[in-house]
């Protein structure tokens, strides 16, 4: 399945504010929330709606409403954290899991700490949020997990993907639809993606 690359306008305006060195730790969350709220709005254009009768000051007509589809959103610990208020302002009956990992800076493989889920997870469409994806490990990881509880069906969303990690993500899980804002160049000797924004919890929480 093909990644979903933002090109709105409004989209790489924001994201070349949060790239830059220089933005504060508070424009930093804001603008990851408002970027997330047009990503969520893409990502649930596939909702299903049915019709029903509003009246209206002047008149009866037929208007659509969201046919009672379920939804959860889980980010990754801790930098996903970020993205959930701009979920939850376009989707505000959705449920929020939590999965903690974090990458061993000398493997950078996945490390699991927590992992909390909604109890009807297996009747919800999960999207998954991280704004990096950048070996891919974490987010794979995290998705394994999230299957085994069988939810209906999982997207994956991230603001900035690396060609690696997006391969290795689409690889693990063809069947998830992956969202991004932008992908980048490749990964360094770090594991960080180039030219991205740094280490997006750093910058989001202000540890550094
Ligand atoms: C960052 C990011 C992803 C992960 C991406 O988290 O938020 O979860 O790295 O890297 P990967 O694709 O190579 O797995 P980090 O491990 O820095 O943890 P943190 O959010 O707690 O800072
Ligand atoms: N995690 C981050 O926060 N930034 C990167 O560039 C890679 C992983």
């Amino acid at each position: 399945m093909q990644p979903f690359i933002a090109d709105h306008p409004l989209i790489q305006h924001k994201l070349s504010i949060l790239r830059r060195a220089g933005t504060s730790s508070k424009e930093f969350r804001e603008l990851i929330q408002e970027i997330t709220e047009l990503l969520v709005y893409e990502a649930t254009r596939d909702l299903p709606m049915k019709t029903i009768t509003v009246e209206t000051p002047v008149a009866a007509t037929e208007a659509y409403t969201i046919a009672g589809r379920k939804l959860a959103f889980v980010p990754i610990l801790r930098a996903g954290l970020g993205m959930v208020n701009g979920g939850l302002e376009l989707v505000p009956s959705a449920r929020v899991g939590h999965i903690g990992l974090y990458r061993d800076p000398k493997t950078l493989k996945p490390v699991e700490y927590y992992c909390k889920l909604p109890s009807d997870i297996s009747e919800r469409d999960v999207i998954v949020l991280d704004p990096m994806l950048a070996t891919g490990g974490s987010a794979v990881d995290a998705i394994n997990q999230i299957k085994k509880r069988r939810p209906r069906h999982i997207k994956f969303m991230c603001i900035i993907a690396a060609p690696e990690g997006l391969k290795a993500l689409q690889e693990a899980h063809p069947d998830v639809h992956i969202y991004c804002a932008a992908l980048d160049d490749h990964l360094n000797e770090h594991g960080y993606i180039v030219p991205g924004l740094g280490d997006a919890g750093d910058r989001i929480f202000g540890t550094k």
